[in-house]
């Protein structure tokens, strides 16, 4: 059985202090799911610390970004041998605020999902249109390109999260309804189908990001390509994050 991954997002959230104090609330309340995977991706300042906290728990760990080298003269760059050690399983790749405000285009992002998968470490593979892109019926058009470019060349599908988050739904309050994600997540499916193999494709993992909350998970959560939820704000609070952990099946 295909399990759902729900997976929080911290961002530049949480000193290491606060991390591990939060790290251990987090353990205290979750549990071992056979259906459910659950992910935290704290900054990078945190990891190790964190990792013997969740280390034998319930909670996997992944980092939020990475270099496309494996070393040398890149400052404030961080490789993914550097992450492994920490022992994180997955790294999120081409997030639309890298995209957005530090620059990372599609071929950025390609070289991160090679590099991530490389190393043994599974890509979040994040895309989504702006509310520009959607407002002029260029959305599909987007994540097609966003998929493609950034997939281009890969061959360890096996390996791959996509995240669909749609620009206009993070951090704003406003969620695409259930309907209208899951909608992105059929055609970004049916992308893979192309892209890989039909039946490796029904297996890839696709989340939704974007305002998920306590209110909206069981929802979001119901719909068919819908594989489970990338959270940001919802998931920096205890009870917020465990109410979206247990979400009703
Ligand atoms: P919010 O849940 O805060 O909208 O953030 C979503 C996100 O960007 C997760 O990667």
């Amino acid at each position: 059985m295909k399990k759902s991954l729900i997976a929080g997002n911290w961002k530049m959230y949480k000193t290491p202090k606060e991390s591990v104090e939060f790290a251990k609330e987090l353990v205290k309340n979750t549990g071992f799911h056979d259906d459910r995977d659950i992910l935290i991706c704290p900054p990078f300042t945190s990891l190790l610390q964190v990792s013997e906290v969740v280390s034998g728990t319930a909670l996997k760990l992944g980092a939020q970004n990475v270099c496309f080298e494996d070393e040398g003269a890149f400052t404030g760059e961080i490789s993914t041998g550097m992450l492994k050690e920490t022992g994180v399983e997955y790294i999120i790749c081409g997030h639309s605020e890298r995209r957005n405000i530090f620059g990372e285009t599609n071929f950025v992002v390609n070289k991160k999902v090679r590099k991530t998968a490389e190393a043994g470490i599974n890509p979040i593979l994040c895309v989504g249109e702006k509310l520009e892109e959607r407002e002029s019926g260029k959305a599909f058009e987007v994540i097609s390109s966003q998929v493609r470019e950034s997939l281009e060349g890969f061959k360890q599908p096996e390996m791959i999260v996509v995240a669909y988050e749609p620009v206009w739904a993070i951090g704003t309050g406003k969620t695409a309804t259930p309907e209208q994600a899951e909608e992105v997540h059929a055609f970004i499916r049916n992308l893979l189908a192309e892209l890989f193999d039909k039946n490796l494709s029904e297996s890839i993992i696709i989340l939704y990001g974007g305002s998920v909350k306590p209110d909206n998970i069981d929802s979001i959560m119901l719909q068919k390509n819908i594989d489970g939820v990338l959270v940001g704000g919802a998931s920096l609070k205890v009870d917020s994050f465990t109410r979206i952990i247990d979400y009703k099946a």
